[in-house]
């Protein structure tokens, strides 16, 4: 489908800046950050796997040698639901908090931007979440301090004002997205995540190059509708030339880094690049934006009835947030090429790819290889058909992905209905 010319096209995109510290063995000065910024009472979300753990005890021991009053709220779920969600909520809002803390990857400092949401400005659940699911309304103003500190080198959540959850009546995941929802501080600290266990660290490292692949390759954040207001601006405005600087870099490291802190869990050097990546690649898609791997995953991490993930703490079917992008990015790449080949080979070559000798013809094919050998590198499954789908699931899957537009129209080629048909039959199997 082309694009309408009578549309006004945007011509200024904004980069919102994030606040991140880097570096080993920091996390013991949160309770000073907390001090400093008039906090008296903070409301800890934990992941109650990460309590026992060096991260969770170190937080809890900063905070109570500083003297700041905390509760701590460990009801996170991995991978949260708008119960989960809401639940938070309310903790949050009948606590009376002036801060909020969050410790866990991304599913605990998701929860807590959500808590920090919701007991800041009343309103109905969906008013803020993503339309056509809710109503998307913008955030009214600023929300109480809360400083991230994540524990798996994936989703840069510590980086965006995006909190994404599980809708389990309509079996999709959706999410909230505004700048109001970005952390004060991210405390990034790779002695964080010497416990993850290979299989989170693969999922999430592969979400990391995924943000970076997707910000790179999106719509040129001139191609999408000037707004009416600058407040109507999305967050997610298409690639750009400050986000194109930190999704290549995010590319490269993911490349050298990925694969070490997978195979050696002890290799500090692979593991503090790996949360450096997710903290840079989450700069530039939370400036950017992501598309159809992304769009596509949401009804797969939905739809699932059977798939238990080694690695993860969950007593029901998932797939994880990671394994669900990348079994849809080779054919997608493949897709997507030729609305912009050159960017498909730069981003092949960040990932390591010899493109020496390609033309724009096989930059799709250049990409999807590098991608898939990435992929078995880290044992993920072989494509949708592994994780419990089959050619049967598909109409169900294109439904689910159609009302993303958030994302989906972020592709730099448009997708409809017969083309997701098509990209979700060729990730059945991809290798
Ligand atoms: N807000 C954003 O910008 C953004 C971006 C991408 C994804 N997400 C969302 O984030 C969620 C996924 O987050 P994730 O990939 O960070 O994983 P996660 O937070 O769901 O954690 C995965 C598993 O690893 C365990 N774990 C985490 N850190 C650990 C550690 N250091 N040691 C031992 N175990 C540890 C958890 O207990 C859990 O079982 C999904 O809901 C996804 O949709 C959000």
């Amino acid at each position: 489908m082309a694009r309408d010319p009578q549309v006004k096209r945007d011509t200024a995109f904004q980069m919102a800046a994030s606040n991140i510290r880097f570096g080993r063995g920091i996390t013991h000065e949160i309770g000073m950050d907390l001090r400093d910024l008039g906090a008296k009472r903070t409301m800890l979300v934990i992941d109650p796997a990460l309590l026992p753990l060096s991260p969770g005890q170190t937080v809890v021991r900063s905070l109570e040698q500083h003297d700041v009053g905390f509760e701590i709220f460990s009801d996170v779920s991995v991978e949260p639901t708008d119960a989960s969600f809401r639940a938070a909520a309310a903790f949050a809002s009948e606590g009376g908090f002036d801060s909020v803390v969050a410790v866990g990857g991304g599913s605990a400092i998701d929860t807590a931007k959500a808590a920090n949401l919701y007991s800041t400005h009343s309103g109905d659940f969906f008013d803020y979440v993503n339309a056509p699911i809710g109503r998307g309304l913008p955030v009214e103003g600023p929300l109480k301090p809360l400083i991230a500190v994540p524990t798996t080198a994936g989703t840069g959540s510590e980086t965006t004002g995006v909190a994404i959850f599980d809708y389990v009546e309509k079996k999709a995941k959706t999410g909230i997205a505004h700048r109001y929802l970005k952390p004060t501080l991210g405390i990034v600290d790779s002695e964080n995540t010497r416990t993850l266990p290979p299989a989170v660290a693969a999922a999430s490292g592969l979400d990391v190059l995924s943000h970076a692949l997707e910000s790179y390759t999106a719509m040129p954040f001139n191609e999408r509708p000037l707004p009416a207001r600058p407040l109507e601006r999305p967050a997610y405005q298409g690639a750009n030339p400050i986000s194109d600087i930190w999704a290549l870099r995010a590319l490269e490291l993911t490349a050298e880094f990925l694969p070490r802190a997978f195979h050696d869990p002890t290799d500090d050097e692979a593991r503090a690049q790996m949360l450096l990546a997710a903290a840079i690649a989450g700069i530039g898609f939370g400036n950017a934006g992501v598309h159809l791997p992304h769009g596509m995953s949401y009804p797969v991490a939905g739809m699932v009835t059977q798939h238990r993930p080694t690695g993860y703490d969950v007593d029901h079917a998932m797939i994880p947030h990671g394994i669900s992008v990348i079994l849809n990015t080779p054919a997608v790449v493949r897709y997507t090429s030729s609305a912009n080949p050159e960017r498909h080979l730069t981003a092949a070559r960040a990932l390591g790819a010899d493109v020496r000798g390609a033309g724009p013809a096989d930059a799709g094919e250049v990409l999807a290889a590098r991608v898939i050998e990435i992929m078995r590198e880290l044992q993920v499954p072989n494509g949708l058909s592994a994780v419990g789908y089959t050619d049967e699931d598909i109409p169900a899957l294109v439904e689910g992905t159609l009302p993303q537009h958030r994302v989906t129209k972020l592709s730099p080629r448009p997708a409809e209905a017969a083309d997701l048909t098509e990209l979700f039959r060729q990730s059945m199997k991809i290798w």
